[in-house]
């Protein structure tokens, strides 16, 4: 999507294709609008009291041909009461607009909303709106009719350009980041597995991230038994990659982001149903997550230290795959039995938080998986859950979700449910005994490897990939947590 900034003059040109304006709640035309609707002959006005329109929040009416003008349509957008403006309204806002022009034929739309609420930084979000919902994943459809597009140059008319411009290149490039998310995550599991995510990772070094990846010999010699045990029974060999952005303080220990990175999840030997088995391919989105948060901290210049570090196996079954039963030593050297194949993203976080934990003495490490179904049945897909050791990095951590629309709701940890997890023959199991609590017995399982550095667990496994269609974001991968962490990290490490 090609997006540019226009002054606004008398000779500001008429693009052919869209043109968006804007009124209030009570259908209050902006004055700007009011302005094309005495172009138009008061067509505007006609088309409004012809219809529904309202001008309250995210309403849209479009009208073709506009009588007088160059433009193919006009998308009038309610904006609602100008009290009640929030900056992802805005943006959810821009995300409206473009899905009611997403199946257009037109290439341009331009933008003349002066009197959109919230200044300058209310257009960047809209705009940004815009870009995240035109994000589409459609790679593999050879057909273009199958491939709906919209419009994909998006022309900005403004009074100055400077601050626009600065507000909405930030959002631009976090939005980047998302977008590589989203892109990592909709691949398919056959065209994305370890060594190929290790390759996507190696193709940022050109943005001043420095890429490490550890292949199975080396995570050997490590005693990261435990992710290594995971991957065992696939033919793709399971991967470690480490991303660190210096952004900060040279020597400042780093704030550390750890992903599981199951490229696809069919159990193991103990094998998942065949019913939904294909969305497994995003069970490497907390890997995901993590790559396009390093992404957009590199494009946007993040002025913090951050290190991210992705545990990428394949979980399948085969004659070399883990049984349950097994008993694997972990890298900390804690031993665990593992009791089912498919409670795998905890041994591949094991190992994975454990290195990290040891080798970058971080501040803090938060850790983003799929790694339940129960978080799903406790809590659905509008929240994340958050199990943390630490209540002020897990106050953070709400309030970044909330200025960006990726929410988080605490879960408790305890005693009582770690002592779930004891097993008879080793340290621990890999699942609980009883039915209940499912992902507050894996976050305790992950507690065992953190070793009192200040930690916070995201299962976003309701939260990466959506069935239904996302304000922002559509259906599929919504590239949730890229845009939390960001912000994370803007509000706590970068003062
Ligand atoms: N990857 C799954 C969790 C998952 C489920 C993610 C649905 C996204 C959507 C995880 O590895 C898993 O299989 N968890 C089991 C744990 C159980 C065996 C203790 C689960 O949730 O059933
Ligand atoms: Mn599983
Ligand atoms: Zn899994």
């Amino acid at each position: 999507m090609q997006i540019s900034f226009e002054v606004r003059t008398a000779s500001t040109v008429e693009e052919k294709g869209i043109l968006v304006l804007g009124a209030f709640d009570g259908a209050a035309l902006f004055a700007r609008t009011s302005d094309i609707n005495s172009k138009t002959q008061g067509q505007i006005e006609r088309a409004i009291v012809a219809s529904t329109f309202k001008g309250k929040k995210d309403e849209v009416l479009s009208i073709s041909a506009p009588h007088g003008l160059d433009y193919a349509q006009i998308i009038l957008v309610g904006v609602g009461k100008t009290s009640e403006a929030t900056l992802i309204g805005m943006e959810e806002l821009g995300a409206k607009v473009f899905a009611a022009v997403s199946r257009s034929t037109h290439d341009t739309l331009t933008l003349d909303l002066p009197e959109l609420p919230l200044a300058d930084e209310g257009l960047a979000r809209f705009i940004s709106g815009i870009e995240l919902r035109a994000w589409a994943f459609n790679k593999y459809k050879t057909k273009d009719a199958d491939k709906p597009k919209g419009p994909s140059i998006v022309r900005v008319l403004v009074d100055s350009k400077d601050v626009i411009e600065t507000a909405f290149k930030r959002l631009h490039a976090v939005n980047e980041g998302n977008f590589l998310t989203r892109l990592v995550v909709s691949e398919p599991p056959n065209v994305l597995y370890p060594e190929s995510m290790a390759a996507i990772a190696h193709e940022l070094t050109p943005l001043g991230l420095t890429v490490e990846v550890l292949n199975e010999s080396k995570m050997k010699e490590l005693g990261m038994n435990a992710l290594l045990g995971v991957g065992q029974g696939s033919i793709r060999e399971s991967q470690l990659i480490i991303i660190q952005w210096n952004g900060g303080k040279k020597g400042d220990a780093p704030l550390a982001v750890v992903g599981k990175g199951v490229t696809f999840d069919s159990g193991g030997i103990s094998i998942k149903p065949s019913t939904n088995m294909e969305d497994m391919k995003y069970d490497m989105g907390g890997s995901g997550v993590v790559i396009g948060l390093m992404k957009a901290l590199a494009l946007r210049g993040a002025k913090a230290n951050v290190v991210g570090v992705m545990g990428m196996v394949e979980n399948m079954p085969s004659g070399s795959a883990q049984r349950p039963a097994d008993i694997v030593t972990a890298m900390s050297g804690q031993t665990i039995e593992v009791i089912n194949t498919d409670a795998e993203g905890r041994l591949v976080l094991a190992d994975a938080l454990w290195y990290t934990q040891d080798r970058f003495k971080p501040t803090a490490i938060v850790d983003l998986a799929t790694l339940t179904g129960a978080i799903t049945i406790a809590i659905g897909y509008e929240y994340a859950g958050l199990f943390s050791n630490n209540d002020i990095l897990s106050q953070n951590l709400i309030e970044a979700g909330a200025v960006v629309g990726e929410l988080l709701w605490r879960f408790p940890l305890g005693k009582a449910y770690d002592r779930d997890i004891d097993s008879d023959v080793a340290d621990m199991k890999n699942v609980g005994s009883g039915r209940g609590a499912g992902s507050i017995i894996a976050a305790q399982f992950l507690q065992r490897f953190v070793n009192n550095v200040p930690w916070a667990h995201l299962d976003i496994a309701g939260m990466a990939w959506d069935k239904k269609d996302k304000p922002l974001t559509g259906k599929g991968a919504t590239g949730y947590g890229v845009r939390l962490l960001d912000a994370f990290i803007e509000q706590h490490y970068e003062k």
